[in-house]
């Protein structure tokens, strides 16, 4: 597929995969996909695994992603992970403001721009998650509900760090349900993040960032999204935990 933007495709294993078996999967990635020039390749694994999964993805076109870290460089957080200690394990991206986790966290967008901020300091890029309840969408909110979380968890960050930034629309509707958004509907919404974001940073800027779907993205309808013209990837939950859906999935992406 003909982009100016390099598509990035990232596996998000959420509370899966014990550490050998994340080993097992990851090898099995690197296997099927070794060849694939064409397409940035991220893996979030939960914490427990980054150590090893790092290790094994050394060699290789697979970048490593976190899938939270704290708003704090260090200190008394209990159960809190900062910036540094994913550095150590060679994590490139980190996945922020899930809607798992504006949910069950209590996330705001507030605290999501912090962690922004605080990734971008160390250099990590941020993986800045926004979308939709279904009852926000049936109530035609959603191009407010959108609007209001990228702009409250971009607050603070500079055009540089903004296109530093990848953003994943996501409709919680779709996440882990088997509803994917229709072409139409994904192509409206990752239309209307651009051209918030031109009125963000301006357009030369926002033309350069990368907008991923999220929400049952499966190896039989990636093409058709991936084909949308500001659709730049795909965040993956269910399907990037089987080597066979999640490189079929990149492979049906080229
Ligand atoms: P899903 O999850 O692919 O299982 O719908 C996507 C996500 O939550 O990032």
């Amino acid at each position: 597929m003909n982009k100016d933007r390099k598509l990035i495709i990232a596996g998000n294993w959420k509370m899966n995969k014990t550490v050998g078996e994340a080993l097992d999967l990851v090898n099995g990635l690197k296997r099927e996909l070794a060849n694939v020039k064409e397409i940035d390749l991220v893996v979030a694994p939960p914490f427990t695994a980054l150590s090893e999964v790092s290790k094994a993805i050394l060699d290789s076109n697979i970048r490593l992603g976190a899938q939270n870290m704290s708003e704090h460089n260090f200190g008394a957080y209990t159960g809190e992970i900062c910036a540094a200690m994913l550095k150590e394990f060679s994590v490139r991206y980190v996945i922020l403001g899930h809607s798992e986790r504006r949910q069950f966290q209590q996330e705001s967008s507030a605290l999501i721009a912090k962690k922004a901020l605080a990734a971008h300091a160390a250099s990590l890029k941020p993986i800045v998650c926004i979308g939709e309840l279904l009852e926000e969408r049936k109530a035609n909110q959603t191009e407010r509900v959108l609007e209001t979380q990228l702009r409250g968890s971009l607050a603070g960050l500079s055009t540089e760090q903004v296109e530093e930034t990848i953003i994943a629309y996501e409709p919680v509707w779709a996440i882990g349900t088997g509803l994917t958004a229709t072409a139409e509907q994904a192509q409206s919404a990752h239309a209307f993040i651009r051209q918030t974001l031109v009125g963000i940073v301006g357009e030369a800027t926002a033309k350069r960032v990368r907008i991923q779907y999220g929400g049952s993205v499966k190896p039989n309808n990636v093409r058709e999204l991936m084909s949308l013209p500001d659709v730049d990837g795909a965040l993956v939950g269910g399907a990037s935990l089987e080597v066979r859906s999640f490189s079929e999935i990149v492979k049906q992406s080229i």
